[in-house]
């Protein structure tokens, strides 16, 4: 394995690369190969951002076509056919059918751009500057969203104070605190100390935080505090979106409706870069080029985006989630069992997180468990406290025997670690 470019000229910011000593070189749906031919299977899914696996053949046919055709590939923000067409496609078929009217703004295609703009229009249509976000939240890590981002490594980056932002206990944080009552209070109470918010920032599972699913309850909640108050609710998609959950929205499991949604990662389709923010018509107060970016038009994502959804529908996504979580969860239990006092599970849909914060809390043990996973031919991520929670998070697309066989991976490299 020759790793000397990287580690000679490659700067130390790398990260995912130094849990996985390989180079990889081809990949296909749910399985990656490196140089010396080894396959493993792939649980980490670019970080949610290949929820249709790896080069799917039907997406890839049609960026290979747009290709072919010396379609225009870069426009900022112009009109082209290949944007025309996933409007289009994204109002009829997966907004109007959910009785969801919003206008679609294509930010940088990252999702912190994506944050960043939710965040500059928050602030401007209700003229506050105040944020509130959760602790345990990932925004991403451009300096607005990295001021509701919770962790302190990646805070400790941002080189200048992180201000604006109130974080706001995680109901899973404090089981005897009702986190609705408290936030109503912040915002009544006029010795709280705390400015009246534009926005309320979440994920409906929060991911990097450790895999933590808001009740739905709560998240009706959080809408009722906003529609009391005039806050605007922003729902941040972009790792537990496009199905991930079982339902294309995460946040339709709860009835709710944002007034903002960010996506990115797997809205490319493709593992292409791309990022929407969804906003209410009636709030939709920018002027022409206020938030811009150069590579909002990159139409290579635009097509495989709309290939992707095509993919999600004829494939039927949600429902197939949807049923085979049961396997996923069905694992889980046995996982737990291994240890029942020490290791939780928890998660829903394709997003599942095994949490060894009881055997140390500085991500010893995950650490050992991901090794041994990837010497054992799977591929998974760790999130959470300490990094002490095992991220478990497939192609949406898996066979059921190739998710049955990661699965089984996962839990004997867990029960060989701890035993
Ligand atoms: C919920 C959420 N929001 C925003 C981001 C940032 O996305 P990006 O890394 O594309 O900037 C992430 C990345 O993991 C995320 O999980």
């Amino acid at each position: 394995m020759n790793t000397k470019a990287f580690e000679t000229y490659e700067s130390e910011v790398r990260s995912y690369c130094r849990n996985f000593p390989a180079v990889f070189t081809t990949a296909k749906g749910p399985f990656l190969y490196d140089e010396d031919g080894r396959e493993y299977i792939d649980f980490f899914c670019g970080a949610g951002g290949l929820n249709y696996g790896h080069n799917n053949d039907y997406i890839k046919s049609r960026l290979l076509s747009y290709l072919e055709s010396d379609g225009v590939m870069h426009a900022l923000d112009m009109y082209t056919v290949p944007k025309r067409e996933f409007i289009e496609f994204y109002e009829e078929k997966i907004l109007k059918p959910r009785g969801l009217n919003y206008k679609i703004q294509f930010a940088g295609p990252t999702g912190t751009n994506a944050v960043e703009a939710a965040l500059k229009l928050a602030r401007k249509v209700k003229k506050r500057t105040n944020i509130f976000a959760m602790m345990g939240a990932f925004h991403g890590m451009t300096l607005g969203s990295i001021a509701m981002t919770t962790d302190a490594s990646s805070r400790a980056g941002a080189g200048v104070p992180l201000t604006n932002v109130t974080h706001i206990p995680a109901p899973y944080m404090f089981p005897e605190l009702d986190t609705l009552n408290y936030i109503e209070t912040l915002l009544t109470d006029d010795h709280s100390g705390v400015d009246k918010p534009a926005a309320i920032v979440l994920e409906t599972v929060q991911a990097d935080g450790g895999i933590n699913v808001f009740d739905v309850e709560w998240l009706k909640g959080i809408r009722a505090i906003c529609d009391k108050h005039d806050i605007l609710m922003v729902v941040d998609d972009v790792q537990v979106g496009c199905a991930r959950t079982g339902t294309f929205f995460s946040f339709e499991r709860a009835g709710i409706v944002p007034d903002i949604v960010t996506q990115s990662k797997s809205i490319g389709g493709y593992g292409m870069p791309f990022a929407l923010v969804l906003i209410r018509p009636e709030l939709d107060l920018w002027e022409p080029g206020e938030h811009n970016g150069t590579f909002r038009g990159y139409q290579l994502s635009m097509i495989a985006a709309k290939a992707g959804l095509e993919v999600m529908l004829n494939e039927h996504v949600e429902e197939r989630v949807q049923k085979l979580s049961a396997v996923i969860a069905q694992a889980m239990e046995e996982i737990q069992a291994l240890s029942p006092e020490k290791i939780k599970t928890r998660g829903m849909g394709f997003v599942w997180g095994v949490d060894f914060w009881r055997f140390d809390h500085d991500g010893v043990t995950s650490k050992k468990v991901l090794d041994e996973c990837f010497k054992n031919g799977l591929i998974v991520e760790r999130v959470g406290r300490g990094n002490t929670v095992v991220k478990v998070m497939p192609e949406l697309l898996i066979e059921e025997e190739t998710l049955k066989k990661g699965l089984d991976i996962l839990k004997n490299s867990i029960s060989n670690v701890i035993r």
